[in-house]
Parts: C-alpha cells; sequence; structure tokens
C-alpha cells in the first residue's frame, strides 16, 4: 500500500460520471477526507442520476459543480478555476461515454470542459460493461488518452453488475486512493532538472497586511494579493522551492509553494527572516507603513468620551531589511512600488533607498483597476535601465518577472 501521508493538504477535483460504479465515489471521498484531501466535485448530468447531488454536497461540504451554464456556479468559481484549483483530477467512475468525450477534446458539459482546460494531472478509474471495455472504440480512446499523460486506475476484473463477468468493474475506493497517493510521491521525486530555477529558493511576499486597533478592527489595505501569489506560483513552475509568505488574502494557496499565513508586517518580516537563506526574494506585498501604537486587547468602546486617538508608529521596512547587505541577503532581491504618480521617478528612488536590486514598478491610481483588478501595468526597474510593460494579466507578468529572475542566474 502506498503511503498515504502524502495526501494531507492536496486538492482533489473529482468527476463523478454516469456509470453504475458512482456510488463507490461516494466512499471514495470520504475515504480521501479522513486522509486530509479536499475534494471539489463535479458531477455530470448522468452522474446525478445515479448519486445524488445532496450526498456529494454533504461528502465533500462544498457546492456541487453541475451546469457549465449556472451564472452562480460561474460567478462564484468558473470552470477554468475550477480545473487549476486543483493538484489533481480524478474522473471515478470514467465512463465509456466520458473517456470518448475526453479523448475527442470535447467541451459540451462542466465536466469536459474543465478536463480539457486543466494544466493539472488527470486520473480516470474506468467503470463498465466489459463488452463496452473490450470495444476497440473505448480501448483506441484510453490509448490515446494514456498517450497524453492521462493516468489510469483499474477496472478490475470480476462480476459486473449486469451479471457478466470480466474487466470493467471500476477500481475499489482505497485502490483508487494508493494510485492517487502514488501519483503525488511520483511527482515530489521527479527532479525538476532541466527547469532553470531548480536548486534555487525564493521567498515571496503577497497580499495586504492587518495591522490591529483592537481584536476587532484592524488597517488594511486594497492589495488583493494576485499579483504576489501570480509571481510565487510562476517562480515555482520554473523549478524554485517557494516559500510564499502571505497576508489575509481571499485566494487559494498556489500549487507548488509552501505557504506561511501572517497578518501583520512583523509577523511577515518574521516569516521571511526564517525562511532564510533563500537566493531570490520578491517583496510583492503591500506592507502597511504604519500600526497602531499600543494597540488595544479590549474592544474600544464608544463610551460618551469622544472617538480615540489613533496613535501610529512605524512598522519595520520589510524590503529594506532583507536588502541590507550582509550573508543571509538573497542574492536577487525584487521590490515592488505601488505609486500614484511620477510612477519612474518614485519607483527609481524607492530602489536606491532599500538597497534592492530590482523594483517593479506599478500604478495604483484609483481608475487604473491595479488593486484587485486581473491586470497590472509594470516598468521594470534595474541598475541598467528600465523596461516598461505591455499591460498584460497578472499571471502573465508574473510569468516575465519569473522568466527575468531566471535569465539573471542563469549566467551565474
Ligand atoms: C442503469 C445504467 C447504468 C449505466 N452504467 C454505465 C457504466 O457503468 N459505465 C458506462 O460507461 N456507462 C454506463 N451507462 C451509460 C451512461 O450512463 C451514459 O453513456 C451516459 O450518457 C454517460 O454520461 P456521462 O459520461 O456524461 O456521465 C449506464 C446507463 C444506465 C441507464
Amino acid at each position: 500500500m502506498a503511503d498515504h501521508a502524502i495526501l494531507a493538504g492536496k486538492r482533489v477535483l473529482l468527476v463523478i460520471a454516469g456509470g453504475i460504479a458512482a456510488y463507490k465515489s461516494l466512499d471514495l471521498i470520504r475515504r480521501l477526507r479522513e486522509r486530509g484531501v479536499t475534494v471539489r466535485a463535479v458531477l455530470t448530468e448522468a452522474g446525478a442520476r445515479f448519486v445524488t447531488p445532496l450526498s456529494v454536497q454533504a461528502l465533500t461540504e462544498d457546492t456541487v459543480y453541475r451546469d457549465l451554464w449556472s451564472l452562480t456556479d460561474e460567478s462564484e468559481m468558473g470552470h477554468i478555476r475550477l480545473s487549476r484549483e486543483a493538484d489533481l483530477l480524478v474522473v471515478a467512475p470514467a465512463t465509456a461515454n466520458l473517456l470518448a468525450r475526453m479523448a475527442a477534446g470535447m467541451a459540451d458539459d462542466l465536466a469536459a470542459t474543465v478536463l480539457l482546460a486543466t494544466d493539472k494531472p488527470v486520473l480516470v478509474a474506468p467503470a463498465m460493461n466489459v463488452r463496452m471495455w473490450q470495444h476497440a472504440a473505448t480501448q483506441a480512446n484510453m490509448a490515446l488518452l494514456e498517450s497524453r499523460g492521462v493516468r489510469r486506475v483499474g477496472p478490475n476484473e470480476g462480476v459486473m453488475a449486469c451479471n457478466e463477468y470480466g474487466p470493467g468493474r471500476m477500481a475499489e475506493p482505497m485502490e483508487i486512493i494508493d494510485a492517487i497517493a502514488a501519483l503525488f510521491a511520483e511527482d515530489a521525486h521527479r527532479p525538476l532538472a532541466g527547469l532553470p530555477l531548480t536548486g534555487r529558493h525564493a521567498v515571496v511576499t503577497s497580499g495586504p497586511t492587518h495591522e490591529p486597533i483592537d481584536p476587532v478592527r484592524y488597517i488594511a489595505n486594497r492589495s488583493s494579493g494576485k499579483q504576489g501569489h501570480a509571481i510565487a506560483a510562476a517562480l515555482a513552475k520554473l523549478g524554485a522551492a517557494v516559500t510564499l509568505v502571505s497576508g489575509p488574502t481571499r485566494l487559494p494557496d498556489p500549487a507548488g509553494c509552501s505557504v506561511v499565513h501572517i497578518e501583520t508586517a512583523r509577523e511577515m518580516l518574521a516569516a521571511c527572516e526564517a525562511a532564510l537563506p533563500a537566493d531570490i526574494a520578491v517583496c510583492a506585498a503591500a506592507v502597511a507603513d504604519w500600526r497602531v501604537d499600543g494597540a488595544s486587547d479590549r474592544k474600544l468602546k464608544k463610551d460618551g468620551g469622544g472617538p480615540p486617538t489613533l496613535a501610529l508608529t512605524e512598522n519595520p521596512d520589510i524590503l529594506a531589511t532583507l536588502s541590507r547587505p550582509g550573508e543571509r541577503r538573497p542574492t536577487l532581491v525584487v521590490g515592488f512600488a505601488a505609486e500614484t504618480g511620477d510612477v519612474l521617478a518614485y519607483a527609481t528612488a524607492k530602489r536606491a533607498r532599500k538597497g534592492c536590486d530590482w523594483i517593479v514598478a506599478n500604478d495604483v491610481s484609483p481608475g487604473t483597476g491595479t488593486f484587485g483588478g486581473s491586470d497590472n501595468t509594470v516598468h521594470l526597474i534595474r541598475a541598467d535601465g528600465t523596461e516598461s510593460w505591455p499591460t498584460m494579466p497578472k499571471d502573465a507578468v508574473a510569468d516575465r518577472l519569473a522568466e527575468a529572475v531566471a535569465e539573471h542566474f542563469a549566467g551565474k
């Protein structure tokens, strides 16, 4: 039996198609969750004839996604996000029909669409009548999918629900879990050799900080963390071991990164220092410059004495601290400058003042939509000059920055 410890904290998107074995997927959900796996489920229309969405919802403790055209589902969790915010997609049972649709690259319902849109590994557990399984069409579809990297567990041989004997029974839940664990273990041990940042450690900060006023109130800012999280993911994709130190955001932890959740600037600095040594530091978080001096440990009350006066005191400067020369200074320190005017002039001055190597400058004036938005327009300021990049999605900014980091280390 595979070691299941690797499963804790993993996210599985389970597609339940319309086969008689769908009832076993309920047990699969339960057993995965017992092992610390977060399970999100997509049910095909036929799947919902075999198991009730309510059972699946109760077992996953999450919404069950069923309809490509549901405005609610799409606005809460678009089909692309659904397919990406998982570490693995598991199709159990995988019907002959769904395997055919996957092989043909169809996207005619939510299940097929997420399977086509995903950039994550896919594991299928076929389950069908023995003749359906042995049919040349199904065998060709399965072979094609496997040649494209889709992994398979089962089917097992035995007596089928239709009383025929042969291969076609879905693998048992524990066999599927073994296959999932083996797949994650393989991934964990696969050397990322060949990737340009393999062997490099990056510390990335992201999101806002929350500075308490009292136990229920805090000072915050509008940072969503989208850019910082995207940078962490982009560096990990290029092979770096990434520690993401994140303030409070509504974003899921990016895959492949080790994430430290903090609230205040002081906690962020401590987490960054604890993560050293690192080759790369990217400070993308919007760290509060000030915190309340002597935050109250009791809720402040309207007691008729007028509003309280909040005295502020300066927070530690994380970028300047990480940039300070010394043995523990990361080789490349990248800061962000969020400005609302004279962006280049302020950002260039900031690079010199903080002692970092690069500054990524962006205009966060109201109307640019940068804070919380999906796009960003940035300038990369280095010692040897400034590059102005066109407006692009934050993911693309992250990829381009990660490539620039990789190029920087290529010669070293
Ligand atoms: C009672 C019954 C049991 C079925 N069992 C299976 C099955 O085990 N495997 C399979 O591939 N199809 C099975 N089918 C056929 C699928 O439900 C049908 O092809 C459906 O369109 C699959 O849709 P989906 O792949 O989108 O879930 C069964 C149909 C019925 C009526």
